[in-house]
């Protein structure tokens, strides 16, 4: 398919380099390489070769969502693409579900639940602070076109949302869960899931802790991810030289009905 204005692509230079932009027919693409007029790259399709006035070669691509993030301006920091792989398959978000996320942030863990749920699902996505909330609606907006109709973005506190939303899924990437853990506690329907996105240790500990205490939840696993990167290059085939460090843990667990007194 044709690429239209107002889409986002990525332009890819002989270095490697990626470039993202947002097709408008009166603007020009500039780099060390000269220089492309947007217009140019309206009606081609992705995956051809373009020519710079200096006769620079690029690669023009509609990115993934992936790339997106990854250049992508920032609010707060976001989900890596190397972690949101695994939160989507080990929480468990499919189709159809209804998944209460927070928060918003910047709005990268966003984008990968709207995907994961489909047009039949729910992602109700709250984020405390005004700046973050409307810097990831521009992010999500220019991603999808338009706010999907089944996303909802509200401004406020997540721990309020469990008791109307009553999500199959809860998600979070903030620092304190503890809150949002009581309310899925009293609130989350039975067999749901709950995942929270953790930096630190005393974070992971206090949270399964409570969780623990509760008696409200089971099969609690957490998960940490490392992913190195390869150079194939003729025949120097070795893992990247950098890779990156340390993200966050991903703490998993179920929402049970409190356990059976013993006998
Ligand atoms: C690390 S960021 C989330 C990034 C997001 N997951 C992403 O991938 O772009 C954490 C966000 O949680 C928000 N936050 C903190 N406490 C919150 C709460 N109780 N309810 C809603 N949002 C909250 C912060 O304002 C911040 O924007």
């Amino acid at each position: 398919m044709e690429l239209q204005a107002g889409e986002t692509v990525l332009l890819i230079d002989s270095k490697g380099r990626h470039f993202l932009l947002k097709l408008d027919a009166g603007r020009t693409f500039r780099y060390h390489q000269g220089a492309i007029a947007h217009s140019d790259l309206i009606g081609m399709d992705g995956g051809s070769w373009v020519t710079s006035s200096s006769g620079g070669q690029m690669l023009l691509l509609r990115p993934r969502l992936a790339d997106y993030i990854l250049k992508m301006r920032r609010g707060a920091q976001i989900v890596y693409p190397k972690d949101l792989g695994p939160i989507l398959i080990y929480a468990d978000i499919g189709p159809g579900m209804t998944v209460l996320e927070a928060g918003t942030g910047s709005g990268a863990m966003t984008m990968a639940l709207i995907r994961a749920v489909g047009p039949d699902g729910t992602v109700v996505s709250v984020e405390i602070r005004d700046d973050h909330a409307s810097h990831a609606r521009k992010a999500i907006e220019r991603w999808f076109g338009s706010i999907p109709d089944n996303l909802s973005l509200i401004t406020g506190d997540v721990a309020e949302q469990v008791e109307t939303t009553k999500p199959d899924r809860i998600v979070l990437d903030l620092p304190d869960p503890s809150e949002t853990l009581n309310a899925a506690a009293e609130h989350q329907p039975p067999g749901g899931g709950f995942f929270a996105y953790l930096p630190t240790v005393p974070q992971v500990e206090k949270l399964v802790k409570e969780a623990r205490d509760s008696r409200r939840f089971a099969e609690i696993e957490v998960k940490e991810f490392m992913v190195r990167d390869w150079n194939v290059k003729g025949r120097s085939v070795r893992p990247e030289h950098q890779m990156i460090g340390h993200t966050g843990f991903l703490v998993f667990m179920r929402r049970i009905e409190a356990e059976p007194s013993e006998n």
